[in-house]
């Protein structure tokens, strides 16, 4: 089975040195492609701007911006069976990067921004008999909003966490069908929780 993962964040320029982006750690994608990788997969690890070791087993692409790793994506996944995406896409970019480096006005300034590409929405449209999992994180009215996500990016199954998981070791999470129902729920450490989902990926799509 060939997975495409993505995680971490990405990053999105205001001016040649300054960028917006959040504090995912990518800890749950290496997790995931490390677990697949365990699990006997070939994985394409496709990785905003993280401190972790690659794992040695995975191709890997680097990439910084939305624009990027959507690119990257599309390149790699008519070439896989399916995608997890574990990602903390930047929802936002500046409508314009300024080249060089703005300097300071000695007041408020305003920055434009206009809406990054939806990289999983995207899959979601082009995919043929792959499937697509992807990554709800949720502050409040967690199922309802991550089936909303489900149906809206064409996803088969998506895994809901919380806020809480940005950045830490453990993480809580529920497994979602696009009915709602509930595939399976795992917590712990990110590493454990990765090797319950790749397992239940394995036992529902193995071919
Ligand atoms: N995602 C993506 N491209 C974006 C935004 C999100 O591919 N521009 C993907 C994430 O990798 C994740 C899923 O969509 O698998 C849901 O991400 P999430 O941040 O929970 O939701 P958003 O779609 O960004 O919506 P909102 O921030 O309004 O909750």
């Amino acid at each position: 089975m060939q997975i495409l993962i993505t995680a971490g964040p990405t990053r999105e320029y205001i001016d040649d040195v300054r960028y917006l982006s959040n504090a995912s750690s990518g800890k749950m994608g290496y997790a995931l492609a490390d677990a697949a990788c365990a699990a006997g997969c070939e994985v394409i690890l496709i990785s905003g701007p993280v401190h972790l070791p690659v794992p040695k087993c995975v191709e890997y692409v680097a990439v910084e911006t939305t624009v990027e790793m959507r690119d990257a994506c599309l390149k790699h996944f008519p070439h896989c069976d399916g995608v997890i995406a574990a990602a903390a896409v930047s929802d936002y970019k500046p409508a314009q990067r300024v080249t060089g480096k703005m300097s300071k006005t000695g007041g408020p300034i305003t920055i434009n921004m206009i809406e990054t590409d939806d990289v999983l929405a995207e899959l979601g449209c082009r995919k043929s008999d792959q499937w697509i999992i992807g990554f709800a994180l949720e502050a409040e009215n967690a199922r309802e909003n991550a089936l909303q996500k489900l149906r809206a990016k064409n996803c088969d199954f998506i895994v809901l966490n919380a806020p809480s998981a940005i950045g830490a070791d453990d993480n809580n999470v529920e497994l979602l069908g696009p009915d709602g129902a509930m595939q399976g729920s795992w917590q712990g450490p990110k590493r454990e929780v990765a090797e319950q989902l790749i397992d239940w990926l394995k036992q529902t799509f193995a071919s």
